[in-house]
């Protein structure tokens, strides 16, 4: 089965040249639409993950849903400063930030820099007193929870290089007595990508309860309360389930985290916005029948959607072209690497050189990740 918006575009995506993104707004508005309702029952705040897609078409359309921006580089806050994201809903994390990008965070008077080291404090920290500034900042803490997703995506375990690690913590708000140039406006985290059980997020607001009472005892009241994204998507399922369930998963933060008058709660969702709306188009070139297997060769592959190479992602793979009988193909790439196979023992309506694959569930962390290794061209994308 084909969903509906493909197949009502199947015309004009056979004249498009190939590879590209093809993206279905009408799903990313009523994603947002969805999002944004069920986030506004608890009063919540929503800054999508620009990381995810950063496509310009895209960032409008979610900048005119009126939430807010999460950014992890300079680029990415002068990407949503373009798409008119107001920069007092702008929040930038990130590990490594350089000078010139928190110059760019003060110049632009973001609402909030999120800290994950004592040497990042001390470098915002003296910007911002050259600047004669403030520098609104939140501190990340790794709140040290397994999220069970895949070891290249999670960020909340002791292990990982995100957040300050709890044994941390009192050196670190000792430290920030001593800065000047700071303002401790909240606390933030986030546990990993594509988590797809609601525990996870249950375990995170009851770890954030001892967190804040230890915090308090210090006589700091925290403002804000940002817990990043995470939020999962059905791969499997893209067309029965292509809006996440945001119901469930705000209603879990409400049920197990309180928040107290005035405090302000944020969310920072990437994929779950966007994963759905995005497929990758992409046309058969050959059809490789070796000793023990038959290719399908695209002529897409990991540099158009490096996420199956990557993390051993599954992604729905279909044939638009054809409704014929089933056969099982390996669903490969162009690129001289290995690991450019999309998937393995694939069933597949018959496939013919020239007919449309769609990689679907393609729309997060799939056209940005895209590169030009073998120095192809980058994707064009298509909102038909
Ligand atoms: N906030 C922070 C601080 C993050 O690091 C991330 C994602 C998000 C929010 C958004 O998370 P989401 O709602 O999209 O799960 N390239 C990988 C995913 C990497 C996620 C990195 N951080 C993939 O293709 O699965």
């Amino acid at each position: 089965m084909t969903s509906f918006f493909l197949n009502s575009t199947i015309e004009k995506l056979k004249i498009t040249p190939t590879p590209f993104y093809l993206y279905d707004t009408e799903l990313l508005k009523r994603t947002l639409q969805t999002v944004i309702a069920e986030a506004d029952r608890y009063g919540y705040h929503i800054h999508y993950a620009v990381k995810a897609n950063a496509n310009p078409e895209i960032l409008k359309i979610i900048c005119a849903a009126g939430v807010g921006a999460d950014c992890v580089s300079g680029g990415e806050i002068e990407a949503a400063k373009k798409a008119g994201f107001p920069v007092d809903k702008i929040v930038f994390a990130g590990v490594g930030k350089a000078d010139w990008e928190i110059n760019l965070g003060l110049d632009s008077n973001i609402f909030c820099f999120n800290i994950e080291s004592i040497p990042e404090l001390e470098v915002i920290n003296e910007l911002a007193a050259t600047k004669s500034k403030i520098a609104r900042i939140a501190l990340r803490i790794n709140p040290e929870i397994d999220a069970h997703t895949h070891s290249h995506i999670t960020t909340g375990t002791r292990e990982n290089k995100f957040g300050i690690n709890l044994d941390q913590l009192d050196c670190v708000l000792d430290k920030l007595q001593t800065l000047n140039s700071l303002r401790l406006i909240g606390v933030h985290f986030h546990i990993g990508s594509q988590i797809t059980e609601i525990e996870p997020f249950k375990m995170l607001c009851e770890r954030f309860a001892e967190i804040q009472s230890n915090i308090e005892k210090r006589g700091i009241t925290l403002e804000n309360i940002n817990f990043g994204g995470g939020l999962g998507i059905d791969y499997e399922n893209p067309d029965t389930n292509p809006i996440p369930d945001f119901k469930i998963y705000f209603e879990t933060f409400n049920r197990y985290f309180k928040a107290k008058a005035g405090q302000q709660v944020h969310f920072e969702p990437g994929r779950s916005i966007v994963g759905q709306c995005g497929t990758l188009i992409s046309k058969v070139l050959y059809i490789k029948e070796g000793s023990f297997k038959k290719f399908v060769v695209l002529d897409a592959g990991f540099t158009e959607l490096i996420r199956p190479a990557l993390y051993d992602a599954y992604h729905k793979i279909e044939n638009l072209t054809s409704s014929e009988t089933e056969d099982i193909y390996d669903v490969v790439g162009p690129i001289c690497e290995s690991s450019d196979c999309f998937g393995q023992d694939v069933k597949l309506s018959r496939v013919r050189r020239g007919d449309l694959i769609a990689l679907r569930s393609a729309g997060a962390y799939g056209e940005i990740m895209a590169s030009q290794y073998n120095c192809r061209k980058l994707p064009k994308s298509v909102f038909p």
